[in-house]
């Protein structure tokens, strides 16, 4: 089969930046990389086609009337990363068919292939956004078309900047009753397998999160002459309110994450007026999710009280929990054993798009070992030639064997 982590190597170097491995939604770069992969799926024999949103998808026809296994993932980025996540569930799906090709097989059922554009939404500030627009067209989009990136370029100029057109995003959408399960190969993101000597996992669920932008806004004043009782500084609110949700999270035994820091028109000899932070929390289980942002929410009420501060936080993304389903669990796990390893079970802390399929169709996910401690969203994030490998086989096992339920 093909070596995925030169191919993973390959793809990497379609990167916005020259210093590191970034790839965001509808960069040159991200751009180059779709045509990379739709590449490798016609190379494999698949037919291939690009959505309204720019993600690649390939097919294996399968038996007549047969319904479609879906697989899957991202291949855009988060800034500075690891290569693999996301990637990885899109490169051995496409050895799988390559194999398939190379030994004259159909597969017992039609099998397709989808890269997805926009997981991480780092552009944009997105999430899940390319799965959500297969499943459910221009309305989980047309509400962020105004949105501007970093440089000040719109979703929808970007949009047509790389040949699509925001009003056909409608296009995108799949008739999902033809689908028969949704599979995510992913790269597991954390130390779990790896503690346990464990080369590949079977996801047991996915943990639901809500992601949070929040603005403090205070009084901009000179750094030299207001007093310090006097000040209502808006980055020393921040900052409290950042270890609020640090606290808040570390006594639910939950996790909750600032990940962007901005004061605007920050100076270093200002007062910071308004400081904008985000805000991502996340629970195996929804309701103990919300408890955890009404919390952090109350939290940052009370200390912009006592500071003379107004705070103002707006609900960006929610994703619920999504439990894979036990059938697939059980035939993911069979395939494991066929490759000749022990199927470890394990919840995913991580987002995946298999959590928007899951709305519509059963889902299945496997995770594969992470090397360097389990690090991830780090350009550290590593995995081995032997576990890609391993993993290969217990994905061409997975397809060879696979039964609709
Ligand atoms: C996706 O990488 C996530 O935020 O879990
Ligand atoms: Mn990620
Ligand atoms: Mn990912």
């Amino acid at each position: 089969m093909h070596d995925v982590l030169s191919r993973a190597a390959a793809l990497a170097k379609h990167s916005d930046s020259s210093r590191n491995y970034t790839r965001t939604y509808l960069t040159p770069a991200h751009q180059a990389a779709a045509r990379h992969i739709a590449a490798w799926m016609r190379e494999a024999g698949m037919s291939v086609r690009v959505d309204a949103m720019g993600s690649v998808i390939g097919r294996l026809e399968g038996p007549p009337g047969a319904k479609t296994l879906l697989m899957g993932s991202h291949f855009d980025s988060v800034r500075d990363g690891g290569k693999y996540d996301g990637v990885l569930g899109i490169l051995l799906p496409i050895a799988v068919a390559d194999e398939l090709q190379r030994c004259g097989e159909r597969p017992p059922v039609a099998f397709e292939v989808a890269a997805f554009a926009d997981e991480e939404g780092a552009r944009f500030q997105t999430s899940f956004l390319a799965s959500r627009a297969m499943l459910n067209g221009a309305e989980s989009v047309r509400p962020l078309l105004d949105r501007r990136d970093a440089d000040g370029i719109s979703f929808a100029d970007a949009m047509h900047a790389a040949g699509l057109d925001p009003a056909r995003i409608d296009e995108a959408r799949i008739d999902a009753s033809n689908l028969c399960a949704y599979l995510e190969v992913h790269i597991e993101q954390g130390p779990v397998l790896l503690d346990r000597g464990a080369p590949l996992g079977v996801v047991t669920s996915i943990a639901g999160g809500s992601r949070h932008l929040v603005t403090v806004r205070g009084e901009a004043g000179h750094a030299g002459t207001v007093p310090m009782p006097m000040r209502h500084d808006a980055m020393v609110a921040a900052a409290e309110m950042v270890l609020a949700v640090e606290d808040c999270a570390a006594r639910a035994k939950l996790v909750g994450t600032v990940g962007i820091v901005q004061v605007k028109n920050g100076t270093g000899n200002v007062i910071a007026g308004e400081v904008e932070f985000t805000v991502d929390l996340r629970a195996p289980d929804d309701l103990r999710r919300r408890a955890l942002e009404r919390d952090v929410l109350g939290r940052f009420d009370a200390i912009a009280s006592r500071r003379g501060v107004r705070v103002e936080a707006v609900k960006r993304h929610e994703v619920s929990a999504a439990p894979c389903a036990p059938w697939l669990q059980d035939q993911v796990a069979a395939s494991i054993t066929a490759a000749g390893a022990e199927p470890l079970r394990l919840p995913s802390g991580a987002g995946h798009d298999a959590m928007i399929l899951a709305e519509v169709v059963d889902v299945g996910m496997m995770f594969v070992r992470c090397g360097a401690g389990g690090v991830s969203h780090n350009p550290a994030e590593t995995v081995s030639g032997e576990d890609a490998a391993l993993a290969a086989r217990a994905l061409l096992a997975f397809v060879r064997n696979f039964k609709p339920r």
